[in-house]
Protein backbone atom coordinates (compact mmCIF):
# COMPACT_ATOMS: atom_id res chain seq x y z
CA UNK A 1 0.00 0.00 0.00
CA UNK A 2 0.98 3.35 -0.64
CA UNK A 3 0.37 5.81 2.25
CA UNK A 4 0.57 9.40 2.75
CA UNK A 5 0.92 11.52 5.99
CA UNK A 6 0.31 15.55 5.77
CA UNK A 7 2.17 17.02 8.25
CA UNK A 8 6.16 17.34 9.00
CA UNK A 9 7.02 17.68 12.64
CA UNK A 10 7.65 14.90 15.70
CA UNK A 11 3.94 13.65 15.95
CA UNK A 12 4.47 12.73 11.96
CA UNK A 13 7.81 10.90 12.59
CA UNK A 14 5.98 8.63 15.25
CA UNK A 15 3.05 8.32 13.16
CA UNK A 16 5.23 7.31 10.03
CA UNK A 17 7.62 5.09 12.05
CA UNK A 18 4.71 3.03 13.26
CA UNK A 19 2.61 2.89 9.85
CA UNK A 20 5.77 0.78 8.60
CA UNK A 21 5.66 -1.48 10.77
CA UNK A 22 2.46 -2.83 9.31
CA UNK A 23 3.97 -5.38 6.20
CA UNK A 24 1.96 -4.34 3.44
CA UNK A 25 3.17 -1.05 3.51
CA UNK A 26 5.52 -0.25 0.55
CA UNK A 27 6.11 3.67 0.49
CA UNK A 28 5.17 6.46 2.90
CA UNK A 29 5.01 10.21 1.77
CA UNK A 30 5.39 12.99 4.09
CA UNK A 31 4.02 16.59 3.02
CA UNK A 32 5.95 18.08 3.90
CA UNK A 33 8.21 15.81 6.60
CA UNK A 34 11.25 17.02 6.79
CA UNK A 35 15.34 15.76 5.97
CA UNK A 36 15.12 14.10 9.68
CA UNK A 37 12.30 11.23 8.97
CA UNK A 38 13.97 10.83 5.24
CA UNK A 39 15.24 7.22 6.57
CA UNK A 40 11.27 6.63 7.37
CA UNK A 41 9.39 7.98 4.28
CA UNK A 42 9.66 9.98 1.29
CA UNK A 43 9.30 13.81 2.54
CA UNK A 44 7.59 15.86 -0.34
CA UNK A 45 8.08 20.00 -0.43
CA UNK A 46 4.15 20.47 -0.21
CA UNK A 47 3.06 22.39 2.48
CA UNK A 48 0.54 20.91 4.87
CA UNK A 49 -1.81 23.91 4.52
CA UNK A 50 -1.78 23.61 0.14
CA UNK A 51 -4.84 21.14 -0.40
CA UNK A 52 -5.05 21.74 -3.81
CA UNK A 53 -1.07 20.51 -4.06
CA UNK A 54 -2.15 17.51 -1.68
CA UNK A 55 -4.82 16.38 -3.41
CA UNK A 56 -3.07 16.33 -7.11
CA UNK A 57 -0.12 14.67 -5.27
CA UNK A 58 -2.01 12.13 -3.89
CA UNK A 59 -3.81 11.44 -7.46
CA UNK A 60 -0.45 11.56 -8.95
CA UNK A 61 1.04 8.68 -6.45
CA UNK A 62 -2.31 7.00 -6.36
CA UNK A 63 -1.81 6.94 -2.77
CA UNK A 64 -4.27 4.11 -0.90
CA UNK A 65 -4.69 5.76 2.21
CA UNK A 66 -4.06 9.08 3.67
CA UNK A 67 -2.96 10.35 7.13
CA UNK A 68 -3.95 14.12 7.81
CA UNK A 69 -2.06 14.79 10.88
CA UNK A 70 -2.30 18.88 11.49
CA UNK A 71 -5.03 20.82 12.65
CA UNK A 72 -5.02 23.33 10.09
CA UNK A 73 -5.30 21.05 6.96
CA UNK A 74 -8.01 19.55 8.74
CA UNK A 75 -10.13 22.67 10.01
CA UNK A 76 -9.68 23.72 6.26
CA UNK A 77 -11.46 20.72 4.89
CA UNK A 78 -8.47 18.32 3.67
CA UNK A 79 -10.20 15.22 4.15
CA UNK A 80 -13.34 16.36 2.61
CA UNK A 81 -11.28 17.27 -0.40
CA UNK A 82 -9.21 13.97 -0.67
CA UNK A 83 -12.87 11.55 0.28
CA UNK A 84 -14.16 13.73 -3.00
CA UNK A 85 -11.47 12.29 -5.49
CA UNK A 86 -11.57 8.50 -4.06
CA UNK A 87 -8.89 9.09 -1.53
CA UNK A 88 -9.71 6.96 1.82
CA UNK A 89 -8.50 8.97 4.81
CA UNK A 90 -7.54 9.08 8.41
CA UNK A 91 -9.22 12.89 10.31
CA UNK A 92 -12.42 14.18 10.48
CA UNK A 93 -14.21 16.34 7.99
CA UNK A 94 -14.21 19.81 8.39
CA UNK A 95 -18.08 19.64 9.72
CA UNK A 96 -16.34 17.83 13.03
CA UNK A 97 -12.57 19.05 13.00
CA UNK A 98 -14.51 22.61 13.66
CA UNK A 99 -14.62 21.28 17.29
CA UNK A 100 -10.99 21.83 17.70
CA UNK A 101 -11.34 24.97 14.93
CA UNK A 102 -13.94 26.76 17.10
CA UNK A 103 -14.11 27.26 20.87
CA UNK A 104 -16.86 28.91 20.93
CA UNK A 105 -18.44 25.66 19.01
CA UNK A 106 -16.84 23.15 21.89
CA UNK A 107 -17.72 24.97 24.52
CA UNK A 108 -21.30 25.48 22.96
CA UNK A 109 -21.49 21.84 22.41
CA UNK A 110 -20.64 20.72 25.88
CA UNK A 111 -23.30 23.33 27.68
CA UNK A 112 -25.63 21.99 25.37
CA UNK A 113 -24.99 17.89 25.80
CA UNK A 114 -24.26 18.52 29.78
CA UNK A 115 -19.96 17.52 29.17
CA UNK A 116 -18.34 18.67 32.40
CA UNK A 117 -16.53 22.13 31.31
CA UNK A 118 -15.54 25.45 32.90
CA UNK A 119 -18.32 28.21 33.08
CA UNK A 120 -18.06 30.72 30.23
CA UNK A 121 -19.56 33.34 28.67
CA UNK A 122 -18.65 34.35 24.46
CA UNK A 123 -18.43 38.05 23.28
CA UNK A 124 -17.98 39.03 19.84
CA UNK A 125 -17.18 42.94 20.64
CA UNK A 126 -14.57 44.20 22.91
CA UNK A 127 -16.60 46.68 24.71
CA UNK A 128 -19.02 44.20 26.11
CA UNK A 129 -15.71 41.93 26.84
CA UNK A 130 -13.91 44.75 28.77
CA UNK A 131 -17.40 45.03 31.04
CA UNK A 132 -17.81 41.88 31.50
CA UNK A 133 -14.18 41.65 32.83
CA UNK A 134 -14.57 44.45 35.12
CA UNK A 135 -16.79 42.39 37.50
CA UNK A 136 -16.11 38.58 36.67
CA UNK A 137 -13.88 36.42 39.35
CA UNK A 138 -10.21 36.51 39.24
CA UNK A 139 -8.65 34.74 37.78
CA UNK A 140 -9.66 34.58 34.79
CA UNK A 141 -8.75 32.74 31.39
CA UNK A 142 -9.54 34.63 28.20
CA UNK A 143 -9.51 31.99 24.91
CA UNK A 144 -9.25 33.50 20.55
CA UNK A 145 -12.11 31.24 19.24
CA UNK A 146 -10.22 29.60 16.22
CA UNK A 147 -7.16 28.56 15.88
CA UNK A 148 -3.91 30.47 17.01
CA UNK A 149 -0.80 28.03 17.12
CA UNK A 150 -1.76 26.96 20.48
CA UNK A 151 -1.07 30.68 22.15
CA UNK A 152 -4.93 31.76 22.18
CA UNK A 153 -5.09 30.94 25.57
CA UNK A 154 -4.19 33.62 28.67
CA UNK A 155 -4.64 33.41 31.97
CA UNK A 156 -5.39 36.35 33.57
CA UNK A 157 -3.81 37.06 37.00
CA UNK A 158 -5.08 40.62 37.42
CA UNK A 159 -7.79 42.43 35.98
CA UNK A 160 -5.08 44.70 33.68
CA UNK A 161 -3.84 41.70 32.16
CA UNK A 162 -7.73 40.67 31.58
CA UNK A 163 -8.11 43.95 29.76
CA UNK A 164 -4.85 43.78 28.00
CA UNK A 165 -5.66 40.37 26.55
CA UNK A 166 -9.17 41.35 25.41
CA UNK A 167 -7.60 44.45 23.59
CA UNK A 168 -4.61 42.61 22.14
CA UNK A 169 -7.30 39.55 20.88
CA UNK A 170 -10.02 41.49 19.63
CA UNK A 171 -8.77 45.30 19.03
CA UNK A 172 -5.34 44.62 17.91
CA UNK A 173 -6.11 41.36 16.45
CA UNK A 174 -3.24 39.56 17.40
CA UNK A 175 -4.30 36.20 16.53
CA UNK A 176 -5.81 37.33 12.94
CA UNK A 177 -9.24 36.56 12.75
CA UNK A 178 -9.13 33.82 15.34
CA UNK A 179 -10.11 36.69 17.92
CA UNK A 180 -13.25 37.89 16.36
CA UNK A 181 -14.51 36.46 19.09
CA UNK A 182 -13.33 34.94 22.70
CA UNK A 183 -14.47 32.79 25.10
CA UNK A 184 -13.93 34.54 28.70
CA UNK A 185 -14.15 31.27 31.17
CA UNK A 186 -13.73 29.98 34.86
CA UNK A 187 -10.01 29.25 35.86
CA UNK A 188 -9.87 25.67 36.77
CA UNK A 189 -7.38 24.23 39.49
CA UNK A 190 -6.24 20.35 38.93
CA UNK A 191 -4.14 18.34 37.44
CA UNK A 192 -4.01 18.21 33.59
CA UNK A 193 -4.07 14.82 31.60
CA UNK A 194 -4.26 14.49 27.94
CA UNK A 195 -6.49 11.01 26.67
CA UNK A 196 -6.14 10.54 22.98
CA UNK A 197 -8.94 8.72 21.38
CA UNK A 198 -9.81 6.58 18.21
CA UNK A 199 -13.19 7.00 17.31
CA UNK A 200 -15.69 5.94 13.88
CA UNK A 201 -18.38 8.28 15.49
CA UNK A 202 -19.82 4.61 16.76
CA UNK A 203 -17.32 3.50 19.67
CA UNK A 204 -14.71 5.10 21.19
CA UNK A 205 -11.47 3.50 22.22
CA UNK A 206 -8.87 5.92 24.53
CA UNK A 207 -5.17 4.93 24.09
CA UNK A 208 -2.97 5.08 27.05
CA UNK A 209 -2.99 8.60 28.82
CA UNK A 210 -0.41 10.87 28.77
CA UNK A 211 1.23 13.95 30.50
CA UNK A 212 2.31 16.85 28.83
CA UNK A 213 5.19 20.00 30.04
CA UNK A 214 4.05 22.96 28.39
CA UNK A 215 6.50 25.39 30.03
CA UNK A 216 10.05 26.06 28.85
CA UNK A 217 11.94 25.77 32.00
CA UNK A 218 12.67 22.95 34.88
CA UNK A 219 10.07 23.61 37.00
CA UNK A 220 7.17 24.45 34.73
CA UNK A 221 8.32 28.07 34.59
CA UNK A 222 9.03 30.31 31.79
CA UNK A 223 7.28 30.53 28.80
CA UNK A 224 4.69 28.21 27.13
CA UNK A 225 5.87 26.42 24.64
CA UNK A 226 4.75 23.61 22.30
CA UNK A 227 5.34 21.47 24.41
CA UNK A 228 8.73 20.40 25.80
CA UNK A 229 8.31 16.70 26.70
CA UNK A 230 5.60 13.86 27.99
CA UNK A 231 5.05 10.92 29.62
CA UNK A 232 2.65 8.01 29.42
CA UNK A 233 0.51 6.88 31.52
CA UNK A 234 -0.47 9.49 33.43
CA UNK A 235 -0.64 8.65 36.95
CA UNK A 236 -3.41 11.00 37.70
CA UNK A 237 -5.65 8.87 35.26
CA UNK A 238 -6.41 6.69 38.02
CA UNK A 239 -9.07 3.49 36.96
CA UNK A 240 -11.90 5.43 38.54
CA UNK A 241 -11.55 8.67 36.85
CA UNK A 242 -10.99 6.79 33.07
CA UNK A 243 -14.19 5.38 33.68
CA UNK A 244 -16.15 8.83 34.74
CA UNK A 245 -14.19 10.03 31.73
CA UNK A 246 -15.90 7.42 29.44
CA UNK A 247 -19.25 7.97 30.85
CA UNK A 248 -19.70 11.71 31.20
CA UNK A 249 -17.09 13.13 28.74
CA UNK A 250 -16.01 10.58 25.84
CA UNK A 251 -19.04 8.94 25.22
CA UNK A 252 -21.49 11.88 25.46
CA UNK A 253 -18.83 13.58 22.92
CA UNK A 254 -19.14 11.00 20.09
CA UNK A 255 -22.80 11.00 20.52
CA UNK A 256 -23.09 14.76 20.59
CA UNK A 257 -21.41 15.05 17.34
CA UNK A 258 -23.48 12.57 15.81
CA UNK A 259 -26.51 14.35 17.21
CA UNK A 260 -25.36 18.04 15.62
CA UNK A 261 -24.74 15.50 12.34
CA UNK A 262 -20.62 16.17 12.56
CA UNK A 263 -20.00 12.66 13.03
CA UNK A 264 -15.96 12.50 14.24
CA UNK A 265 -13.92 9.92 12.82
CA UNK A 266 -10.65 9.90 13.26
CA UNK A 267 -8.14 10.92 17.02
CA UNK A 268 -10.55 12.99 19.00
CA UNK A 269 -7.59 14.33 22.01
CA UNK A 270 -9.30 15.03 25.30
CA UNK A 271 -7.87 17.57 27.18
CA UNK A 272 -8.64 17.24 30.90
CA UNK A 273 -8.62 18.92 34.18
CA UNK A 274 -8.98 16.56 36.76
CA UNK A 275 -10.60 19.23 39.15
CA UNK A 276 -12.12 18.78 42.57
CA UNK A 277 -15.38 17.96 41.23
CA UNK A 278 -14.25 15.70 39.07
CA UNK A 279 -12.67 15.74 35.06
CA UNK A 280 -13.35 18.88 33.29
CA UNK A 281 -12.53 19.13 29.59
CA UNK A 282 -10.05 21.83 28.88
CA UNK A 283 -9.70 21.78 25.19
CA UNK A 284 -10.89 19.37 22.50
CA UNK A 285 -8.56 18.53 19.57
CA UNK A 286 -9.60 17.30 16.32
CA UNK A 287 -5.90 15.34 16.22
CA UNK A 288 -2.98 13.34 17.61
CA UNK A 289 -1.32 15.63 19.92
CA UNK A 290 2.37 16.84 19.72
CA UNK A 291 4.99 15.41 21.63
CA UNK A 292 1.64 13.00 23.27
CA UNK A 293 2.04 10.97 20.29
CA UNK A 294 5.80 10.16 20.62
CA UNK A 295 4.89 8.40 23.84
CA UNK A 296 1.77 6.85 23.31
CA UNK A 297 2.40 5.28 19.81
CA UNK A 298 5.73 3.45 20.85
CA UNK A 299 3.37 1.98 23.50
CA UNK A 300 0.70 0.78 21.03
CA UNK A 301 0.88 -3.09 20.38
CA UNK A 302 -2.07 -3.61 17.94
CA UNK A 303 -1.34 -2.52 14.38
CA UNK A 304 -1.76 1.17 13.81
CA UNK A 305 -2.81 1.23 9.86
CA UNK A 306 -5.33 -1.46 11.03
CA UNK A 307 -6.64 0.83 13.57
CA UNK A 308 -6.90 3.70 11.54
CA UNK A 309 -8.62 1.96 8.65
CA UNK A 310 -11.51 0.54 10.93
CA UNK A 311 -12.01 4.21 11.89
CA UNK A 312 -12.55 5.35 8.18
CA UNK A 313 -14.71 2.04 7.70
CA UNK A 314 -16.69 2.71 11.21
CA UNK A 315 -15.64 -0.84 11.89
CA UNK A 316 -13.62 0.39 14.74
CA UNK A 317 -16.06 -1.76 17.21
CA UNK A 318 -14.42 -4.75 16.08
CA UNK A 319 -10.85 -3.65 16.16
CA UNK A 320 -8.37 -4.60 18.95
CA UNK A 321 -6.40 -1.46 20.35
CA UNK A 322 -4.00 -2.73 23.28
CA UNK A 323 -1.12 -1.00 24.86
CA UNK A 324 1.87 -2.60 26.29
CA UNK A 325 1.37 -2.08 30.13
CA UNK A 326 4.87 -0.03 30.56
CA UNK A 327 5.67 3.53 30.53
CA UNK A 328 7.34 6.25 27.61
CA UNK A 329 9.06 9.11 28.68
CA UNK A 330 9.96 12.20 26.07
CA UNK A 331 12.22 14.71 25.91
CA UNK A 332 12.02 17.45 23.45
CA UNK A 333 16.05 18.83 22.50
CA UNK A 334 15.25 22.57 21.56
CA UNK A 335 17.25 25.07 20.18
CA UNK A 336 18.44 27.78 22.71
CA UNK A 337 16.33 31.40 22.68
CA UNK A 338 13.03 28.73 21.91
CA UNK A 339 10.33 29.49 22.21
CA UNK A 340 11.65 33.00 21.14
CA UNK A 341 14.26 33.83 19.11
CA UNK A 342 16.88 30.74 17.95
CA UNK A 343 19.29 29.97 15.23
CA UNK A 344 18.86 27.35 12.92
CA UNK A 345 21.83 25.56 10.98
CA UNK A 346 23.63 23.62 13.64
CA UNK A 347 24.81 20.17 12.51
CA UNK A 348 23.07 17.20 13.91
CA UNK A 349 24.23 14.07 15.07
CA UNK A 350 22.60 10.97 16.33
CA UNK A 351 24.43 7.77 17.13
CA UNK A 352 22.71 5.12 15.10
CA UNK A 353 21.90 2.98 18.38
CA UNK A 354 19.71 5.39 19.62
CA UNK A 355 17.95 6.65 15.61
CA UNK A 356 14.98 4.57 16.53
CA UNK A 357 13.93 6.34 19.37
CA UNK A 358 14.26 9.76 17.81
CA UNK A 359 11.53 11.65 16.22
CA UNK A 360 12.36 14.82 14.28
CA UNK A 361 10.89 17.92 14.31
CA UNK A 362 12.62 20.77 13.08
CA UNK A 363 15.64 19.46 10.21
CA UNK A 364 16.60 19.62 7.11
CA UNK A 365 19.12 17.78 5.04
CA UNK A 366 21.74 19.79 3.34
CA UNK A 367 24.47 18.51 1.52
CA UNK A 368 24.21 14.95 3.47
CA UNK A 369 24.00 16.75 6.63
CA UNK A 370 20.84 16.91 9.08
CA UNK A 371 20.77 20.62 10.35
CA UNK A 372 18.47 22.05 12.48
CA UNK A 373 15.97 23.71 11.24
CA UNK A 374 13.38 25.15 14.11
CA UNK A 375 12.86 25.90 17.62
CA UNK A 376 11.67 22.09 18.70
CA UNK A 377 14.42 20.08 16.96
CA UNK A 378 13.56 16.80 17.65
CA UNK A 379 11.98 14.25 20.95
CA UNK A 380 14.39 11.54 21.88
CA UNK A 381 11.65 8.68 23.74
CA UNK A 382 12.39 6.22 26.27
CA UNK A 383 10.53 2.82 27.51
CA UNK A 384 10.38 1.36 30.11
CA UNK A 385 8.11 -1.48 32.10
CA UNK A 386 7.92 2.03 34.77
CA UNK A 387 7.94 5.10 34.39
CA UNK A 388 11.28 5.53 36.41
CA UNK A 389 13.22 3.57 33.80
CA UNK A 390 11.62 4.85 30.94
CA UNK A 391 12.51 8.61 31.93
CA UNK A 392 16.03 7.41 32.49
CA UNK A 393 16.23 5.49 29.36
CA UNK A 394 14.86 8.95 27.48
CA UNK A 395 17.91 10.71 29.10
CA UNK A 396 20.65 8.45 28.22
CA UNK A 397 19.91 8.49 25.15
CA UNK A 398 19.43 12.25 25.01
CA UNK A 399 23.50 12.17 25.55
CA UNK A 400 24.01 10.07 22.35
CA UNK A 401 22.24 13.14 20.05
CA UNK A 402 24.25 16.32 20.10
CA UNK A 403 23.73 19.69 18.38
CA UNK A 404 25.23 23.13 19.06
CA UNK A 405 22.98 25.08 21.48
CA UNK A 406 20.89 22.22 22.52
CA UNK A 407 18.44 22.97 24.87
CA UNK A 408 15.96 20.79 26.57
CA UNK A 409 14.06 20.35 30.07
CA UNK A 410 16.19 18.31 33.28
CA UNK A 411 13.03 17.52 34.95
CA UNK A 412 10.53 15.66 32.59
CA UNK A 413 8.36 13.26 33.98
CA UNK A 414 9.48 14.20 37.57
CA UNK A 415 5.69 15.51 38.18
CA UNK A 416 4.36 12.66 37.38
CA UNK A 417 7.20 10.41 39.88
CA UNK A 418 6.05 12.49 42.39
CA UNK A 419 2.17 11.34 41.92
CA UNK A 420 2.90 8.17 42.13
CA UNK A 421 5.18 8.43 45.19
CA UNK A 422 1.95 9.97 46.81
CA UNK A 423 0.06 8.01 45.50
CA UNK A 424 1.34 4.66 47.27
P1 LIG B 1 -5.26 25.20 25.53
O1 LIG B 1 -4.53 25.95 24.46
O2 LIG B 1 -6.74 25.27 25.47
O3 LIG B 1 -4.68 23.82 25.73
O4 LIG B 1 -4.86 25.93 26.89
C1 LIG B 1 -3.52 26.01 27.25
C2 LIG B 1 -3.37 25.77 28.72
O5 LIG B 1 -4.06 26.78 29.44
C3 LIG B 1 -3.98 24.45 29.20
O6 LIG B 1 -3.14 23.38 29.01
C4 LIG B 1 -4.20 24.79 30.65
O7 LIG B 1 -2.99 24.61 31.37
C5 LIG B 1 -4.55 26.23 30.65
N1 LIG B 1 -6.01 26.43 30.70
C6 LIG B 1 -6.88 26.49 29.68
N2 LIG B 1 -8.14 26.67 30.12
C7 LIG B 1 -8.05 26.76 31.47
C8 LIG B 1 -9.01 26.96 32.52
N3 LIG B 1 -10.31 27.12 32.26
N4 LIG B 1 -8.56 26.98 33.79
C9 LIG B 1 -7.24 26.84 34.07
N5 LIG B 1 -6.30 26.66 33.14
C10 LIG B 1 -6.69 26.61 31.84
N1 LIG C 1 0.48 18.97 23.12
C1 LIG C 1 -0.69 19.70 22.92
C2 LIG C 1 -1.23 19.69 21.55
O1 LIG C 1 -0.84 18.92 20.70
O2 LIG C 1 -2.11 20.49 21.27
Amino acid sequence: MKLMVVGGGGREHAIIKKLKENKSVTEIYALPGNGGMADDCIPVAIGAKDIDAIVKFALEKKIDYAVVAPDDPLVLGCVDRLEEVGISSFGPRKCAAIIEGSKVFSKNLMKKYGIPTASYEVFENATEALSYIESCPIPTVIKADGLALGKGVIIATDREMARDAVRSIMEDRKFGDSGSRIVVEEFLTGPEVSVLCFTDGKSIKPMVSSMDHKRAKDGDEGLNTGGMGTVAPNPYYTPDIADRCMNEIFIPTVDAMCREDREFRGCLYFGLMITPNGPKVIEYNCRFGDPETQVVLPLLESDLLDIMMATTNQTLDKCEVKFANHSACCVIMASEGYPESYKKGYEITIDPAVKDSVYVAGAALENGKLLTNGGRVLGVVGTDETLEGAIKDAYSKVSSVHFDNAFFRRDIGKRAMKALEDSQ
